[in-house]
């Protein structure tokens, strides 16, 4: 079977530390084109991982390179037209998060995927069925070990690096921070990725989102692409590596929220809420937070903490085993808690885990977990909050994880 042939857009942090070494080792992919607008990162990234051609100019390379799949690793910006063109073009993909920033422009990639016939993995895969850990959970809760489940709270506990002069992603200096960029609500799809991957989909939403710290430091662009043309082992070109210890030296206004209450009414009944902001502060030494939290009328289920995930229910028999105290533990890896931003390699990384799993999607015929109709819902949940915020309003959800809500 010759290697899925893949075409990158974005040659950014995260293309460069997690999706091209990636692609570049597995033996059912080829890295066959690179393009990214800034020339040096196109090129160094072409030099680094193998690709025998780079462009500064996406039709460009839609035209010129025999590609299967293209992988859209930009900020959110150009993702729609990226994603409609690649489409037409009969390429299959993966967008990196966030998919889009409203739900019309999700439903435009929508239906384009779906015109062309193409497959569409979107990202963030992690918490979702991807993961063999989170399809067992997933199995066991709707199996009824939490009886009802009515409540629930999902409070990001990391990153690890404090203060606000720290805690500038290295992203490209608008991403996030712009007025239009939909702020940290949607660079964290993941909190409501990991609540649907458990609990279904969302009916409505109430959101109270604010710029609560506008004044912020970021790593300017720059000291990315001198990093990158300075990297030998395709292996270790993660930015994190230095940009944890980087002094974040251009000043960004964040124009968009960085700090939101996200209150979900799930369609089973639960009701949740979901924070999105930064700590500035760490936790004593020693606390080791969950994150997302469910409580049934028949068990609890608790993701983090001293173990990766625990169950406890009466209906005991759906349980693999249990302690004394009648827990079910699923341990962390030898590298968990949180070895974000940077993984050791035989961890489990939800880049490689999406490559494979489009891949395989591709060469099986099959669509993939996280399609774009789950990418549309879970934009909306990140828009709705938004809107609720906006308008001081209950936002009722027009989509669910498996298309548009009848009646809607
Ligand atoms: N950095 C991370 O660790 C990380 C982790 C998870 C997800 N992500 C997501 O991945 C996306 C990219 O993040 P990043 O950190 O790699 O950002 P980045 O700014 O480092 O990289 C994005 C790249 O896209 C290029 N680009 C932007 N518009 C383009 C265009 N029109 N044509 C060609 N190239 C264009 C930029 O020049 C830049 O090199 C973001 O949406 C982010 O949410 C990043």
């Amino acid at each position: 079977m010759a290697a899925i042939r893949i075409g990158a857009v974005g040659c950014g942090v995260v293309a460069t530390a997690y999706y091209f070494p990636f692609i570049q080792d597995y033996e059912k992919t080829e890295l066959v084109a690179v393009c990214d607008a800034r020339e040096a990162r196109a090129r160094e990234s072409a030099r680094l991982f193998g690709a025998a051609a780079w462009y500064t100019d996406y039709d460009e390379m839609l035209a010129k390179s025999e590609i299967d799949a293209v992988f859209i690793l930009t900020g959110a910006g150009p993702h729609v037209e990226f994603a409609v063109k690649a489409a037409e073009a009969g390429k299959h993909l993966l967008i990196q998060k966030p998919m889009a920033l409203t739900l019309e422009q999700a439903r435009q990639i929508g239906e384009a995927v779906r015109k062309a016939g193409v497959k569409a993995l979107v990202e963030p895969s992690g918490g979702t069925a991807v993961s063999e850990t989170s399809r067992r959970i997933k199995e066991i809760v709707d199996a009824g070990a939490l009886g009802k489940p009515y409540w629930f709270t999902h409070i990001p506990t990391g990153p690890s690096r404090y203060g606000p002069e720290l805690s500038g992603n290295p992203y490209g200096a608008g991403a996030f921070y712009n007025k239009d960029s939909g702020g940290m609500v949607f660079d964290y799809p993941y909190g409501p990725t990991a609540i649907c991957g458990v609990l279904g989909s969302v009916k409505s939403i109430m959101g109270s989102a604010q710029v609560s710290v506008p004044d912020r430091m970021i790593v300017p662009p720059e000291n990315y692409d001198r990093f990158l043309a300075g990297v030998t082992d395709p292996q270790d070109a993660n930015y994190w590596r230095v940009v944890v210890n980087e002094e974040r030296s251009q000043p960004i206004t964040m124009a968009a929220p960085d700090n939101a209450w996200c209150v979900y009414e799930m369609d089973n009944g639960a009701i949740g809420a979901y924070h999105v902001g930064r700590l500035f502060h760490p936790m004593p030494k020693g606390l080791v937070m969950p994150n997302l939290q469910i409580f049934g009328t028949d068990g609890n289920i608790v993701f983090g903490g001293p173990h990766a995930v625990s169950i406890i229910s009466k209906h005991k028999d759906l349980l693999p085993s249990v302690d004394e105290d009648g827990w079910y533990h699923i341990e962390h890896t030898k590298h968990e808690p949180s070895p974000w931003p940077i993984p050791p390699r035989d961890s489990w990384i939800y880049y490689h885990e999406s490559t494979k799993h489009l891949v395989d999607c591709i060469i099986e015929d099959r669509d993939p977990v996280v399609n774009v109709e789950w990418g549309t819902h879970i934009t909306e949940i990140m828009y709705g909050v938004l809107e609720s915020s906006r308008t001081g309003t209950r936002y009722q959800m027009e989509t669910t994880l498996t298309g548009e809500r009848s009646g809607s």
